[in-house]
């Protein structure tokens, strides 16, 4: 179904007022199929959105819009698991939020990500303890030169933090259409970020965990329904431990999170944070008080805008503490996505 309207201000949380040549509203893989080829036909490029939660459109889009709108849950069980297959249009939260409701747990660590369900494999969705990673069951991609849909299990994914193939082999070309979750009957709560370390391991339900990371998200993260962003802005940079060791003689409070293969996760908002960027402001875009990892639309900001401001930040996180902060974030250009790292440099 073809939209009159060719705004994207509404389709991006960033609400970055571009347009698009065209924008379209794809139900099923046929509907994919067919935009594709009409975008081929046209040379013109296809962009597949989502709920446009971690895309920033650095200027108007030459070409269609693809909004995934495949809808449908269906619910089976195996002796130890229940099985969701998931249409890819579907809201990740109004998901997670059924499952609690129907007495499906393991989701709750993820409440209130925004965005569709099969976008949450592209960056392997991650909160408070949780990676999409450890309940994926499988992902169904479409092939949308030839219409075939090849189903991957979670080791094909090869999910990593904010990681997946879907950033690299699977990224031209290719639509994820659904998404299977397994979550284990034996249902084990994680309480290992935050608020959710005060909660009794033995008596918590899955509703109070999801009501613990609601309350911490919305005192932390703007809402985009008000003020306009993608969540965090940059990933949180990991990095070799001789750097954090130097880096600790000058700074002991610094966060620092060991992962498994030796290195050393930062955190990002900290680091903008020590480097006195909070409130910073470059045109439209400011960097947010509570959460300095955010980058906000203060005021009509264009996406020009917030990449002066991430410039900004990444140059001066660097001078002060020799770590080049990556986007998280999509870069999007007229022609289609371009890469983030080399338009901040
Ligand atoms: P979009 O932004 O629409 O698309 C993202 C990318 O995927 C684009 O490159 C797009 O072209 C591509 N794409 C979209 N759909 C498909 C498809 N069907 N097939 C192939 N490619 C596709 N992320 C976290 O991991 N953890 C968090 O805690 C978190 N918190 C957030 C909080 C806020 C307030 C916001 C705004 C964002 C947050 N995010 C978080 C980021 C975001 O929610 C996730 O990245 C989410 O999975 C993006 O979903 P989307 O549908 O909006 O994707
Ligand atoms: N911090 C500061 N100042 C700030 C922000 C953070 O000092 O302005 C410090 C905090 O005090 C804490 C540490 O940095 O010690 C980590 O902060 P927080 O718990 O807020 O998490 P984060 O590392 O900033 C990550 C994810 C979020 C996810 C949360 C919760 C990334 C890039 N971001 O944020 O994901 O919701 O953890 O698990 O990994 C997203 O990807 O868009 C996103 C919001």
């Amino acid at each position: 179904m073809s939209k009159s309207d060719t705004s994207l201000k509404y389709l991006n949380t960033f609400s970055i007022a571009a347009n698009a040549e065209r924008i379209i509203i794809a139900t099923n893989s046929e509907e994919l199929v067919s935009a594709w080829q009409q975008a081929k036909d046209s040379f013109k490029p296809m962009l597949l959105l989502g709920e446009g939660s971690n895309v920033l459109f650095l200027e108007d889009f030459d070409g269609v819009v693809v909004q995934n709108r495949i809808k449908g849950i269906s619910v089976t069980e195996s002796e130890t698991a229940w099985l969701l297959h998931v249409g890819a249009g579907e809201n990740w939260h109004q998901l997670v939020c059924y499952t609690l409701e129907k007495g499906l747990p393991g989701l709750e660590n993820l409440a209130l990500i925004p965005g569709c369900a099969g976008s949450a494999p592209i960056q392997n969705i991650g909160a408070y303890g949780i990676e999409l990673k450890s309940v994926c069951d499988y992902v169904d991609v479409l092939n949308l030169d030839t219409g075939a849909t090849t189903r991957l299990s979670a080791a094909e994914c090869q999910f990593g933090y904010r990681e997946s193939i879907f950033k690299h082999a699977y990224k031209q070309g290719y639509a994820i259409v659904s998404v299977g979750l397994k979550l284990r009957k034996q249902w084990q709560p994680t309480l290992t970020y935050g608020d959710l370390t005060r909660l009794t391991p033995e008596s918590v339900t899955p509703q109070q965990i999801f009501d613990s990371v609601c309350a911490m998200r919305r005192s932390k993260l703007p809402d985009p329904a008000i003020t306009g962003n993608a969540g965090s802005f940059f990933k949180n940079p990991v990095v070799d431990a001789e750097l954090v060791e130097q880096l600790r003689a000058h700074y002991p409070t610094i966060p620092a999170y060991p992962q498994p293969n030796g290195q050393i996760k930062l955190a990002a908002g900290w680091l903008v944070e020590q480097a006195g960027l909070k409130g910073l402001r470059i045109g439209g875009a400011a960097v947010h008080q509570q959460q300095a990892l955010v980058l906000i639309n203060q005021d009509n900001a264009t996406g020009s805008d917030v990449l002066a401001l991430a410039q900004h930040v990444r140059n001066r996180v660097a001078d002060k503490f020799s770590v080049w902060l990556e986007p998280e974030v999509r870069f999007i250009s007229a022609q289609g996505e371009i890469n983030a790292v080399e338009a901040l440099s």
